[in-house]
């Protein structure tokens, strides 16, 4: 056997050792009491690539810290960006739980905690492949920039400033993600889009204070109706968003596109059984996989006001709020999206109620292209790990920042996931296959070799003057300096 396959075969244990140290730490970003252990999961990460004897920042921000690592520069390969995120989503509700949130437990295969497969497992897989490398081969065929973050689930903010002022010492040539998932169980898949996304949060205040629904019900607007109503309006009875103008970028659906959608196995029966709901819906005129994947969305995320507890109470609420989301996909603007919204819900907003949009935070959605020799390598190296050549499909989920690495950086990500739609992500009992965690190293590992090798290709078939820059569109790499 080869020295690196026998170095994955014997780390097995300790690969998933590591692993579930790491579910142990509580970093959730949502929430600001967690501030502490976000810091020891940026440490936990930090000290990880540090023992593998790559150079280490642990960057403070104004938000959660950025972990940054690279090793040394490989004459005539190229530089791989490696991203992720430390950060988890909250664990309401906590009583749904078969086994505790960040008490790591194996069932049937699977590790059971928050950030099982986002992201903690599938980001782990790169540093572990580079562990490989470095232990058994010795080097690293490629060289490996890490850029590791503790608020892609609040909206990535504080990693963009740190992208512009450091774009050359991140400058790299393709950015490698695993934080997306297969497309199903057995098949692994290349995703080449993901949705963007813009959130708000929608608070409204009629009277001073609650009040007495029979003294005053029906002579003062209710802030919970007003916002049933303003909300209802968002969305027609084709389930299209009403907001004007939201669709005037839309790139629509190519047909050899939708050809591709229909032609991948895709059972929705399954799907529905899959999410447990009694039926499905969406915008008319197209398929689920349409509708999931490369179509624009209204959702509600929280909504809240009047009374909630046991019994009855005939109040008239002073207050009501809504947590609201669009995805988007490309072309669609984010920013011009929450002046189109507010000047709609203004309208929308009836008189005695005051309102107030907050805009939390927006991505574009991103489409990579196929044809780069990135994607080539990356099919290759999954199909030696995981038995099975990938199928390339998009996603409806959002990672910030990709949209940032195209527009900052120049360059275009491989989005390689080893999680399954049914991992429970931002839900009670999140899990990840403990056999793609293992692929998913393997695939990691070979990936860098295959990168490696198609740079060789890539300068074999051209003159030594344009080589480098495959793809194009991208600053010279000659701009690096570390
Ligand atoms: N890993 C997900 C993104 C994802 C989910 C991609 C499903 C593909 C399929 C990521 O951690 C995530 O949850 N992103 C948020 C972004 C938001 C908080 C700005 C999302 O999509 O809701
Ligand atoms: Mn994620
Ligand atoms: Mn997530």
């Amino acid at each position: 056997m080869p020295p690196l396959d026998e170095y994955l075969a014997a780390q097995h244990d300790a690969f998933e050792r590591d692993l579930f140290e790491l579910l142990r730490i509580e970093s959730i970003s949502a929430k600001s009491d967690h501030r502490a252990e976000i810091g020891r999961a940026a440490q936990w990460v930090a000290d990880h690539l540090k023992g593998l004897g790559l150079a280490v920042d642990l960057v403070e921000t104004p938000g959660n810290p950025i972990v940054y690592a690279e090793s040394p520069a490989v004459p005539g390969a190229p530089t791989v960006l490696v991203y992720g995120h430390y950060d988890v989503q909250p664990v309401e509700p906590l009583a749904e739980w078969l086994s505790p949130p960040f008490e790591p437990t194996k069932r049937d295969g699977n590790v059971y905690a928050r950030g099982a497969t986002d992201d903690k497992g599938q980001m782990l897989t790169h540093v572990k492949s580079a562990e490989a490398w470095l232990r058994s081969v010795g080097r690293l065929p490629v060289r490996l920039k890490f850029v590791i973050e503790g608020e892609e689930e609040v909206g990535s903010g504080n990693l963009a400033p740190y992208l512009a002022a450091n774009r050359e010492r991140l400058a790299c040539d393709v950015v490698v993600i695993s934080d997306t998932s297969q497309f199903a169980p057995g098949q692994p898949a290349i995703t080449y889009g993901l949705r963007g996304i813009a959130c708000f949060e929608l608070r409204l205040v009629g009277p001073k204070q609650d009040l007495h629904s029979g003294t005053f019900g029906g002579a003062v607007m209710n802030p919970a109706v007003a916002m049933c109503q303003m909300l209802a309006a968002l969305r027609d009875a084709d389930g299209r968003v009403t907001t004007p103008g939201f669709y005037d970028d839309v790139v629509p659906l190519t047909p050899d596109e939708r050809r591709k959608f229909a032609a991948l196995p895709f059972d929705e029966g399954q799907f529905q059984r899959q999410i447990g709901a009694s039926g499905l819906a969406g915008e008319a005129g197209f398929t689920t996989l349409e509708r999931r994947w490369a179509r624009p969305t209204f959702d509600i995320n929280g909504l809240w006001s009047g009374y909630q507890g046991e019994g009855f109470k005939t109040v008239l609420p002073a207050r009501a709020g809504a947590k609201l989301s669009f995805r988007l996909v490309p072309a669609q603007d984010p920013k011009k999206i929450a002046v189109a919204l507010e000047r709609q819900l203004k309208a929308l907003c009836p008189p005695g109620i005051e309102m107030e949009l907050v805009d939390m935070h927006g991505a574009a959605a991103v489409v990579v292209p196929l044809d780069s020799p990135w994607v080539a390598a990356a099919s290759r190296a999954i199909e030696r790990a995981f038995g099975r050549a990938p199928v390339f499909m998009r996603e409806g989920g959002s990672i910030p920042i990709v949209a940032i690495f195209r527009e900052l950086l120049g360059v275009d990500t491989l989005l390689l996931g080893w999680g399954l739609d049914d991992d429970n992500t931002h839900s009670p009992n999140e899990k990840f296959c403990l056999a793609d965690f293992h692929r998913g190293i393997a695939a990691s590992a070979y990936l860098w070799e295959e990168l490696a090798a198609s740079q060789d290709r890539a300068t074999a078939q051209k003159p030594a003057s344009s080589a480098a820059p495959v793809g194009g569109q991208k600053p010279a790499r000659a701009q690096k300096t570390v």
